[in-house]
């Protein structure tokens, strides 16, 4: 799918590396290809180089080796003609305190030359309804709570219409209703053709949300694709009800299924790998039935996001020093 302009991908980075002046390797030689049209989630763990990418993405700080485009132009060198047609909502977005959110909407607007100031009182409005800050409008932005103020962060992402959306941890800080409401924003965002890339570091939501994803760990990029590919190259765990859950973990065993976990009427475990012929389950299935174990439902769960990141990765989705 094309951009409205032509542009296949709307960001893309070759061998992007930061370094940071203490010596950290925040991010590490990222080639990352965010297609038109995607609503593409950026995920990993808590320090895994998300902020830091995105701060080189919209030319907040300067890559230590590499290239990155926003909507096929280079940054920084393309910023000021790129950055009026993409929203961003970065970590801790900056707000005055002493104004109210309409207020603080209004400045932000007024400071974007291409802005009609005659449309503005409207175009505030439309944007705190988007972001459901309507009856919260008039509160001082140092009573909004992080919920509100992420809210507000986002609001003013939304001022003008643009083709692309890059959110950081957009949901940080919202109740699940509030996730709920972000959530299905960004799909009628995407459904009127802005390319949304949004990090989070939570699986699910990534999930939820999106067409496409790419997995970071520690700097380094793990992978990235559509997100039904990404889940689809891991298999899911077998599982088996049945009232005769004793003899079907002990035959599973048997036939070299492993973790096999027993839960009442319900034996799961991981298919046999490493053999020269993957194993297919309508044989595991069948010698379940010569055993003479009454097999009431037998199939694979689904992989999650989740099952793919600790197959790639080898670890859990935890924080990395
Ligand atoms: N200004 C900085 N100076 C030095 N090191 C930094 C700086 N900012 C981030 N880092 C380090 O770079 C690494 C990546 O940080 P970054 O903020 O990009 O991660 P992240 O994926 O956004 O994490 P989170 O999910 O917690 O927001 C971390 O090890 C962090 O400690
Ligand atoms: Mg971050």
């Amino acid at each position: 799918m094309l951009d409205v302009l032509g542009v296949r991908d709307v960001i893309e980075t070759r061998g992007l590396t930061k370094r940071y002046r203490g010596g950290q390797l925040a991010v590490d030689r990222l080639d990352l290809s965010v297609p038109a049209g995607s609503v593409f989630g950026f995920l990993g763990p808590n320090g895994s180089g998300k902020t830091t990418t995105i701060r080189m993405l919209m030319g907040l700080i300067e890559p230590t080796a590499g290239s990155a485009s926003l909507l096929g132009r280079p940054m920084p060198r393309a910023a000021r003609a790129v950055l009026p047609q993409v929203g961003a909502l970065i970590e801790g977005p900056a707000l005055y305190g002493y104004l109210s959110g309409r207020e603080n909407l209004v400045r932000y607007d007024s400071a974007d030359p291409t802005a009609d100031p005659r449309t503005r009182r409207a175009r505030v409005t439309e944007a705190l309804d988007r972001v459901g800050l309507t009856a919260a409008a008039g509160k001082k932005a140092k009573a909004y709570s992080l919920g509100m103020k992420q809210r507000l962060g986002l609001a003013s992402a939304l001022l003008r219409p643009r083709r692309l959306l890059v959110l950081d941890e957009p949901t940080n800080g919202l109740d699940p209703q509030g996730m709920r409401e972000i959530r299905t924003l960004i799909r009628e965002l995407a459904a009127d053709g802005t390319t949304v890339f949004l990090s989070s570091h939570l699986l699910d939501e990534i999930e939820q949300v999106c067409t496409h994803a790419a997995v970071m760990a520690q700097g380094r990029l793990i992978t990235q694709g559509p997100v039904a590919e990404l889940a689809a190259g891991t298999r899911g765990r077998l599982a088996v009800t049945t009232p005769d859950p004793g003899e079907a973990a002990r035959v599973l065993k048997e036939l070299g299924v492993t973790d096999v976990v027993v839960a009442e009427d319900r034996v799961s475990g991981e298919l046999p790998t490493g053999g020269a012929e993957p194993v297919d389950p309508a044989d595991l299935n069948a010698a379940l039935v010569r055993a003479g174990v009454r097999v009431r439902a037998f199939g694979q769960e689904r992989a999650s996001l989740e099952d793919a990141f600790v197959a790639l990765t080898g670890e859990g989705f935890d924080v990395a020093g």
